[in-house]
Order: C-alpha cells, then structure tokens, then sequence
C-alpha cells in the first residue's frame, strides 16, 4: 500500500521578479517499507522535495496524500502532529545541542515528545551502536558517531517514514556508508520507510528504489 502519494507536484520560489519553477510536475508513490533513494546534482530541488514531502515547506500545485488523507485538508495542529510523529528527520548536519551528552540529547527529542521512557533511550543507544559513548560531548564524538546519534534522536517517536537529507553529506564513503547500513538495518529489521536524498551516486546501492531527479524533473 502506499504510504505516500504524490500527483503533479509543483513547487515555485521567488527570486527577486522570478518565480522560478523548481518542482516540475512530480508524481511518485511511496509504499510502506522503501528503501527510496532520490539523486540528483546540487541545486536539482532535492531538499526542496524532501521540504514538500514532509510539509516543511508549502507546495503551489498538486496534491500529498498520507495514508490516504489528502495533506490539504490538514490544520496547523494536524500537520505539527504529523511532523512529530509520523515523520522522523536527519539532516547532513546533526544538530546536536554542543552542552548535552549524546544521551541527553536524545532524552531531550523524547521529553519534548512527552514520551517519559528513558528505556527507550537505552534502546535507541543500542540500535545506532553507540551506547557506550553516551555520556559523550559532541564535540568528543567523530561526524560518523554525531549522526548516529542525530539518527536515534530522529527515532523517538517511532516515525513511520524517515526523511534523510544528504545524511552521509559530511562524512568519507567508508563513514558514509556505515551510516547507509545503520538506515538499512532500520528499514529491513524495523520495517522504516526511509526517503533518503544525496548527491553522490555511490550511496544508491543500499537503497531498494531509485530516482534521478535533474532541474526538478524526474528523469530515466
Ligand atoms: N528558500 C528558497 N528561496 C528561493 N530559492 C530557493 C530556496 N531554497 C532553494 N531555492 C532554490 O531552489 C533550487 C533547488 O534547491 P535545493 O532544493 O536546495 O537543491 P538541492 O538540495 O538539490 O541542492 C536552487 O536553485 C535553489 O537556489
Ligand atoms: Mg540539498
């Protein structure tokens, strides 16, 4: 079934007089489970989809189905929701909060999330390999390590569909891709639904769907 549907996508940023077209008329379905992998060179739109898909970012035309709920007919509360618990995000940079450890910065995205389950916490260390660095600063901690850390924080909420931005942006391909085998192991032992965006081709192997996208199009 699919998890995400999207029709005839179109997104516009102005720029000073211009409204330039950055999503053309994308239409993709998402289905439970994926592993979808969507390359393409800087400037392609990338985040810019990725911002679209999970309603960071307003579309201009087109329509994001959820489940089978139209995203249009969603109110403020319904699309907050939606971003806390449906969706999980990392990003090429971390994010971590410099004065907290790489424990507290995950019990932090849990009692945000009024989740009180500090067993989890020690689960999500578990998952991501990284439990005997939790009392670490992440200054103390390689760029590897950092978004292993990002990648359990991302998970609190246990969100449906993961949305990944260049995750593996600010690492070296042996880094890079033990991070792709952490999110392969989230997708295959923890069934996640994983949207990843990246630049570099050689990180689509790990992916079970691929896409290019160039100048916001679809193409091959
Ligand atoms: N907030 C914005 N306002 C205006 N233009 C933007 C904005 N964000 C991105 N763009 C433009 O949209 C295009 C696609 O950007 P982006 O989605 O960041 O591409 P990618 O992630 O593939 O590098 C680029 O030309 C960029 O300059
Ligand atoms: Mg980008």
């Amino acid at each position: 079934m699919a998890i995400l549907e999207i029709k005839n996508l179109n997104k516009y940023y102005k720029q000073g007089k211009e409204q330039n077209h950055i999503l053309k008329d994308i239409s993709l379905n998402i289905n439970e489970g994926d592993f979808l992998g969507i390359v393409g060179p800087s400037g392609s739109g990338k985040t810019t989809l990725l911002y679209c898909l999970s309603s960071l970012e307003k579309i201009d035309s087109g329509e994001i189905t959820i489940e089978g709920e139209n995203i249009k007919d969603f109110d403020n509360q319904k699309l907050a929701d939606l971003r806390k618990y449906t969706f999980g995000f990392v990003f090429q940079f971390y994010n971590l909060i410099p004065n907290l450890t790489a424990y507290e910065n995950i019990l932090l995205a849990n009692v945000i999330a009024n989740n009180n389950n500090e067993k989890k916490i020690d689960e999500l260390l578990e998952l991501v390999s990284m439990t005997k660095y939790k009392d670490y600063f992440p200054n103390e901690l390689s760029g590897g390590m950092q978004q292993r850390i990002a990648i359990a924080r991302s998970l609190v909420n246990e969100p449906k569909i993961l949305f990944a931005d260049e995750p593996t942006g600010n690492l070296d391909q042996k880094k890079g891709n033990e991070i792709m085998e952490l999110l392969t192991k989230l997708n295959v032992e923890k069934k996640l639904t994983i949207i990843l965006v990246t630049h570099n081709e050689d990180y689509l192997k790990f992916c079970n769907r691929t896409i290019n996208l160039i100048d916001g199009e679809f193409v091959g």
